[in-house]
């Protein structure tokens, strides 16, 4: 058996250390050992900066309260942050300590690396931000406690849209607690650029060119986008959606049927993603999303295709989406709703804090805690009926348009509500490839695709 082991020390800076033993493995040859102990050593000097980057400011010891839980997520723009304290002052309110635990990284790819990590060496947190299919896998594996008995006192079947029920209950048990949807497919705008240029959002793609064509010739760049790997999977989700709609987007990202991958309306939203790069900065620099939104504010660039917690973080720049933002839909995806569920699931490692941990589950699911979190977030509630009249504009188009109806919905794969996490991740990898080097064909993604996504029936 090979043994994982890091610590955290308590002091200012955090020391790890990894080892990696092969005492158990005498049959193995030198050679195969070398080989596995590199490997292994890439993967902790991978994990190792974010792991120094999430060390808590309080160690999991004895001593700490048992009235207090380590939350580990990836929350840190200006919004986000907002967010974090509201749900950790509301905690504190219900007697709970929230430990905060932030891995930076959009979209939690560091988050899961150190969340896997922390598991192995049994150090995992007591509560992690645990989003879509991964929460079913960690589930299978009995590493989530189940919550059937706060759920069943919340009446939470009756409470919540049925598909956050569906996401929040993989198997038999309820095993997280669901915060807040977010719509994916919004194409956001700066009211004051398109005005002074007597421009209209634009709602098909030609009038997008139409716009864009305008934009630039005043020396505004018109559609702000980071390379960043998982930025560049979150437009080309909303690309597939607006080529394929709900039912495309499906057969491709959550059933992965093979013809969906050989499908003409793929290829067309690959050649779609490259065509848009003419309308972005050049070089396409590897900014965080909050600094895409931040272009928005600003005025040097016009639009932006965000999931909608863009939305809470121009807010929290101090803009208004009624007077300085529009946020509708990304052209030919109106009718529909690309989302993706933010969780936290509580690990089953920590049997002593299990009342803080039912607090914190019961919490979320509060209406109130629902509305204010939600406008802080740039969300919408997981509840079937949330303050209506406390929602702006957008946030009311995003609930009413999930709340009508399963069939528009489209589980995002960029934000792992579609795909396992193996197979997300190589096709965003793949999908990179292909943003920045223009020599990559579209065929040749396209059938990239089609292997990364082959069910195991198919092999
Ligand atoms: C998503 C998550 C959002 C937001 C975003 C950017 O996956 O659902 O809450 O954090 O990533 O990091």
């Amino acid at each position: 058996m090979w043994n994982f082991r890091y610590t955290l020390s308590r002091k200012q800076e955090s020391v790890i250390e990894a080892q990696a033993t092969t005492d158990n493995v005498p049959q193995q040859t030198s050679a195969r050992k070398d080989g596995r102990r590199k490997r292994l050593m890439a993967l902790f000097a991978l994990a190792v900066p974010l792991l120094a980057a999430a060390a808590p400011k309080t160690a999991p010891t004895a001593a700490t309260p048992a009235d207090s839980l380590q939350v580990l997520h990836w929350w840190q723009s200006a919004s986000e942050r907002r967010a974090v304290d509201l749900l950790a002052e509301r905690l504190g309110q219900q007697h709970v300590q929230w430990r905060d635990t932030m891995v930076p990284g959009g979209s939690g790819i560091g988050a899961g690396i150190v969340l896997r990590s922390r598991v192995l060496a049994k150090d995992a947190p007591e509560v992690a931000q645990l989003n879509g299919i991964v929460i079913r896998d960690w589930a299978r594996l009995g590493l989530l406690a189940d919550l059937d008995q706060v759920a069943a006192r919340g009446d939470w079947d009756r409470q919540l849209l049925p598909g956050v029920a569906a996401l929040i209950r993989p198997g038999q048990h309820v095993v997280a607690a669901p915060l807040g949807i977010h719509r994916i497919n919004i194409l956001f705008h700066n009211r004051a650029l398109f005005a002074r240029h007597g421009l209209a959002a634009p709602v098909t793609w030609p009038e997008f060119e139409r716009a864009a064509e305008v934009l630039q010739r005043a020396g505004v760049t018109p559609l702000a986008q980071s390379s960043e790997p998982w930025q560049v999977a979150t437009l080309f989700e909303t690309l597939v959606l607006a080529e394929g709609g709900a039912v495309y987007f499906r057969q491709l990202f959550q059933q992965r049927e093979p013809a969906a991958f050989t499908d003409p309306r793929l290829g067309r939203a690959l050649a779609r993603l490259r065509a848009l790069k003419r309308w972005m900065g050049s070089p396409v620099r590897e900014l965080t999303w909050a600094e895409e939104a931040r272009k928005l504010a600003d005025g040097s660039a016009a639009m932006l295709v965000m999931g909608d917690w863009a939305k809470g973080e121009l807010n929290a720049l101090g803009l208004n989406s009624e007077r300085d933002f529009g946020c509708g839909a990304v052209p030919g995806t109106a009718a529909f709703h690309l989302y993706t569920v933010d969780t936290l699931s509580m690990l089953a490692a920590h049997p002593a804090r299990r009342g803080a941990q039912e607090t914190l589950a019961a919490m979320v699911m509060q209406p109130a805690v629902q509305r204010d979190y939600s406008r802080v977030k740039g969300s919408v509630p997981v509840l079937r009926a949330p303050d209506l009249g406390a929602m702006d504009g957008c946030a009311r188009a995003s609930w009413t348009l999930f709340a009508s109806s399963a069939a528009v919905h489209a589980p995002s794969m960029a934000h792992r509500m579609a795909t396992d996490e193996t197979a997300r991740d190589a096709m965003v990898a793949e999908l990179h490839r292909f943003f920045l080097n223009e020599r990559v064909a579209v065929a040749d993604t396209q059938r990239r695709l089609g292997v990364i996504g082959r069910r195991p029936q198919d092999r």
